[in-house]
C-alpha cells in the first residue's frame, strides 16, 4: 500500500445499547501516519467508537476496516476468535486508567504479551522491553512494580507495553485525564515523539492545546455524531458549526 491509502476506515458505524443509540452513522478515514484527535463532551460516544475499532464493543451496524481487512467480519465463532486476535495484536490501546498488571514489574508487563502471543523467547522479549521502556524514559524503572510508580510513569509503561506488540495503530482514550496536572506533560511528550515517528494514532482527549499541536485532523463528536471535523487550526479557531463553538466556549470557561 502507498502512503495515501486509507488505513483505517469506519463506514456508517452505528451502535445501540438497547434502545440507546450511541453512535449514529459515523464515518471516519485515517491514512497511514495520520494523527486524528477526537474531542467532545462526556457521553458523546468517543470511547464506544474507539472500542469498536477493536470490536471490543461490536457495532450494531456498519464496518470497520484496518489496512485492507474488515475487523468486524461475520465469521463462525472459532474463525472469528482467530481473526479478531490477529487484528487486536495490530492495535495498541492506552486508556485513562492505567491497566498495568499490579503484580508484575514494568519489565514483566511489557514482555508478557509478546512472549505469550508472538512466542518470542525470554531473551528477545527482554531486549524488546528494554528498548520500549528506554523509548518512554522508563528504563531506569524496569524492575519497579506499578505501585512504586507515579501515574505518569505508569502511563508511560502502559504505552511501552502497547508498543512492544509493534502495533500498526495506536488508540489513546483520555490517556492523561486521570493524571495530576504536573504529570500530563511527560505522557504527552511520549505521544508527541510517536507522532514524529509517524505512528498512526487516534487520540481522544480533553486537552485542546495538545490536540492542536499533534493532530493532523480533529473531530468534534456530540450525541453519537461527528458534528464537524477539520484541521486543528480551523476546528479550534474558526469552527463552522454553532455546536462546536458552544462546546469550545464551555470548555474554555471550564478550564479557567
Ligand atoms: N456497555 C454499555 N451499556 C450501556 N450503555 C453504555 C455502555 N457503554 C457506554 N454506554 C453509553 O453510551 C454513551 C456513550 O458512552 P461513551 O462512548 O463512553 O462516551 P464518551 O467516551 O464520549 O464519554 C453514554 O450514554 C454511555 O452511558
Ligand atoms: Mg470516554
Amino acid at each position: 500500500m502507498t502512503e495515501q491509502t486509507d488505513f483505517v476506515e469506519i463506514r456508517h458505524a452505528q451502535k445501540s445499547f438497547g434502545t440507546l443509540e450511541v453512535l449514529k452513522d459515523i464515518n471516519l478515514t485515517v491514512r497511514r501516519g495520520q494523527i486524528v484527535g477526537i474531542i467532545g463532551s462526556s457521553g458523546s460516544g468517543k470511547s464506544t467508537l474507539l472500542r469498536a475499532i477493536n470490536d471490543l464493543d461490536p457495532l450494531t451496524g456498519g464496518e470497520i476496516w484496518l489496512d485492507g481487512v474488515q475487523v468486524n467480519k461475520k465469521l463462525p465463532h472459532r474463525q472469528y476468535e482467530k481473526h479478531i486476535n490477529a487484528m487486536r495484536q495490530q492495535v495498541g490501546m492506552v486508556f485513562q486508567h492505567f491497566n498495568l498488571f499490579p503484580h508484575m514489574t514494568a519489565r514483566e508487563n511489557v514482555t508478557m504479551a509478546p512472549m505469550l502471543l508472538k512466542k518470542i523467547s525470554r531473551e528477545e522479549a527482554d531486549a524488546l522491553a528494554r528498548e520500549q521502556l528506554d523509548k518512554v524514559g522508563m528504563l531506569n524503572r524496569i524492575d519497579y512494580y506499578p505501585s512504586q510508580l507515579s501515574g505518569g510513569q505508569k502511563q508511560r509503561v502502559a504505552i511501552a507495553r502497547a508498543l512492544a506488540m509493534k502495533p500498526k495503530l495506536m488508540l489513546f482514550d483520555e490517556a492523561t485525564s486521570a493524571l495530576d496536572p504536573e504529570l500530563v506533560e511527560e505522557v504527552n511528550m511520549v505521544m508527541k515523539q510517536l507522532a514524529e515517528e509517524h505512528m498512526t494514532m487516534i487520540i481522544v482527549t480533553h486537552e485542546m492545546d495538545f490536540a492542536a499541536s499533534v493532530c493532523d485532523r480533529v473531530l468534534f463528536m456530540d450525541k453519537g455524531v461527528v458534528v464537524e471535523e477539520g484541521p486543528p487550526e480551523v476546528l479550534f479557531r474558526n469552527p463552522a458549526k454553532e455546536r462546536t463553538r458552544e462546546f469550545l466556549r464551555k470548555h474554555l470557561e471550564g478550564a479557567k
